[in-house]
């Protein structure tokens, strides 16, 4: 008996297709195929308005792995606590910001671009000025569609834009649910996850309605699980039964390596790319291609 057999063995009394923490039967998905060519990128929106669920996180190391599998991208540091730069290592003052680009169309998005330690990805960054913007873009013309506008201008040149948004559904949450084609939710397994996200669907709703008729919901991707947690695996087992499959199989689980890779200022699957938590963003990475959520 190999030793996944005899893991599969032990605590199954029914034979079937192992389960993964979703429910569903557990699957690798496939290497995405090499791409031929770059760009249009497709914008995906990282959103949800609890601070702490892991959109940071996410932004990093799908940005990370998506560019393993040579996908170009481009991740937007659209919170003011610049935690997504300063994640990736990158300059956040006396260089321009996604501030200035939404302010000025003096800056191009390319004075504004740097580059990482992970080859193919990309970051335009955030300091704390952009809390004014909301002030200033309240009364310009359009003001949801700012940042749109900023994004097409870079679109030819990556195969995926990511906009990790702040934690609140004001106006820059809506310029980026405004500018992105799809929206992915990290939601924690964890006490009172599913309060708020009903308040967010409706923020999308009313986007899709008023602003962007193509947005998607790409999915909704488990963060901080704890398989050995009853807790954990009830509130995932709540939210399968709300979103059923816009929940994504791939879940991420809790682990310290997170806070270890963040000192270090880079993507966890560059810190320690054996790690099972890295694997869990390759396979996020794969699911969203395989999806048709990204190229
Ligand atoms: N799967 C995880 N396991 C443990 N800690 C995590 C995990 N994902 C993120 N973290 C940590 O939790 C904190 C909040 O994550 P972050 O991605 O910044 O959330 P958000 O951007 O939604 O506020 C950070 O300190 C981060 O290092
Ligand atoms: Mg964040």
């Amino acid at each position: 008996m190999t030793q996944h057999q005899q893991d599969s063995a032990v605590g199954t009394t029914s034979p079937g297709p192992e389960l993964g923490p979703t429910g569903r039967p557990s699957r690798e998905f496939p290497d995405p195929a090499a791409l031929a060519s770059h760009g249009p990128a497709r914008i995906i929106a990282l959103c949800n308005q609890k601070g702490g669920v892991g959109k940071t996180t996410t932004t990093i190391n799908l940005g990370a792995t998506l560019a393993e599998y040579g996908r170009r991208v481009l991740a937007i540091d659209f919170d003011p606590q610049g935690a997504l730069s300063a994640g990736l290592g990158v300059q956040t003052h006396d260089v321009p910001t996604i501030y200035d680009l939404l302010l000025s169309r003096q800056f191009e998005p390319k004075d504004a671009i740097q580059r990482t330690s992970v080859e193919g990805l990309d970051v335009i960054p955030a300091n704390i000025d952009l809390s004014a913007a909301e002030v200033h873009l309240v009364t310009e013309v359009a003001r949801e569609q700012i940042l749109a506008g900023v994004l097409r201008r870079v679109s030819a040149d990556y195969d995926v834009i990511l906009i990790d948004c702040q934690p609140s559904l004001g106006l820059l949450t809506v310029n980026a649910l405004t500018a992105s084609h799809g929206v992915i939710i990290p939601l924690e397994c964890e006490f009172f996850a599913l309060r708020g996200v009903a308040l967010l669907i409706e923020t999308i709703d009313k986007v899709r309605d008023r602003l962007n008729p193509a947005i998607e919901l790409d999915g909704i991707l488990a963060t901080m699980y704890d398989a050995r947690t009853l807790h954990s695996r009830e509130v995932l087992e709540r939210v399968v039964d709300a979103f059923g499959d816009k929940v994504l199989e791939t879940v991420i689980t809790r682990t310290v390596k997170f806070p270890d890779a963040t000192v270090a200022a880079t993507p966890i699957t560059e810190f320690a790319p054996e790690h099972q938590a890295s694997k869990a963003y390759r396979q996020l990475a794969r699911e969203l291609v395989f999806r048709g959520a990204v190229a």
